[in-house]
């Protein structure tokens, strides 16, 4: 079968089995085409609480599946590739945290969204990448326990110098690979582009960067910057899109090792088979269940996130 070949069969099915598919950014090209709502983790999350569709099917890592479900409960929401996990989302878990908040009892608990369900039942608030300045600002305590990610969460506490913010040594094994020197390199190399990254890479790349931001945040800054050349300081996948959608730019990575293996690991056929499989016992492997007194707990710092990032 060709790629357009099954791209055709896939909205075929989306349309038979009232499927709605939602793909991350990072996600290949072809599976970007087929999606019916693409974005950063932010966009998808107020997107998957809109679905109408009887079928959610996820393409990216598996808390953002979770998360969708959490949002949209009465869905049946699937992964196509149940193996793509989140490396970060797995560093802490939940009596770790507990401790902490045992520890320090009068901090706020913010979590960024790559975390797993158990562990958000413990938390008061989420944050994605896009949004975390803006929900961390507007909050009226001052004492906050950031978790897991440490970079996103130096750059937040950069923004809101007036927070007195805890970080947890967590962090994106792929981002943090990404070195001063490698940007000090591509600067020199490339004088004329604007290095955009995102604030999971390390304090001393983000400080040396022209724009940080989400996966689409990124990828509008370019798009719309009358500039011409830009070093991508993100997974891989996002210089790809930028070269196909805007072929008048020029386009570099900062490092060619933030690789996200995860995120590369779901392919269209993933996708067809998904598709194919929904409505019968065969997709009971794929699908997303969670208890409702999980989603009942978890969502609470899902919803406030929602209603704070607006
Ligand atoms: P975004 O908030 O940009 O979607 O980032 C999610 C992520 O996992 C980046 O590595
Ligand atoms: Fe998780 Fe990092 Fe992959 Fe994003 S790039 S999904 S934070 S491991």
């Amino acid at each position: 079968m060709t790629v357009n070949e099954a791209m055709q069969r896939i909205n075929e099915l989306k349309k038979q089995k009232d499927i709605c598919i939602l793909a991350h950014s990072y996600e290949s090209r072809d599976i970007i085409e087929v999606a019916d709502f693409t974005g950063d983790s932010y966009k998808l999350s107020v997107d998957a609480a809109k679905v109408t569709n009887k079928n959610i099917v996820f393409a990216g890592v598996h808390f953002m599946a979770q998360t969708a479900k959490m949002l949209s409960p009465d869905k049946s929401v699937y992964m196509p590739n149940t193996a793509a996990g989140c490396e970060m989302a797995e560093q802490m878990d939940t009596d770790t945290l507990a401790a902490m908040k045992k520890a320090e009892p009068d901090r706020l608990v913010v979590a960024y969204i790559n975390t797993t369900a158990e562990l958000k039942t413990l938390c008061d608030v989420c944050v994605t990448s896009s949004s975390a300045e803006k929900i961390v600002s507007s909050l009226d305590e001052k004492k906050i326990l950031f978790i897991p990610d440490c970079n996103l969460g130096a750059f937040v506490q950069k923004a809101c110098p007036d927070k007195d913010i805890k970080l947890f040594n967590g962090g994106c094994p792929a981002h943090q690979r990404a070195t001063r020197d490698d940007a000090l390199a591509a600067k020199a190399k490339h004088p004329n582009a604007l290095l955009l990254v995102h604030p999971e890479c390390r304090p001393a790349v983000t400080e040396l960067a022209d724009y940080v931001g989400s996966t689409s945040g990124i990828m509008s800054f370019a798009k719309n910057s009358d500039n011409k050349e830009f070093i991508i300081g993100t997974e891989l996948s996002i210089a790809e899109h930028l070269e196909f959608e805007c072929p008048d730019k020029k386009f570099y990575l900062l490092t060619k090792n933030l690789i996200c293996p995860n995120m590369r690991m779901t392919t269209l056929m993933d996708v067809l088979h998904i598709c194919e499989d929904i409505d019968t016992p065969e997709a009971a492997d794929r699908e997303i269940v969670m208890s409702d007194e999980l989603i009942a707990k978890a969502r609470v710092c899902i919803d406030k996130m929602i209603t704070l990032g607006g």
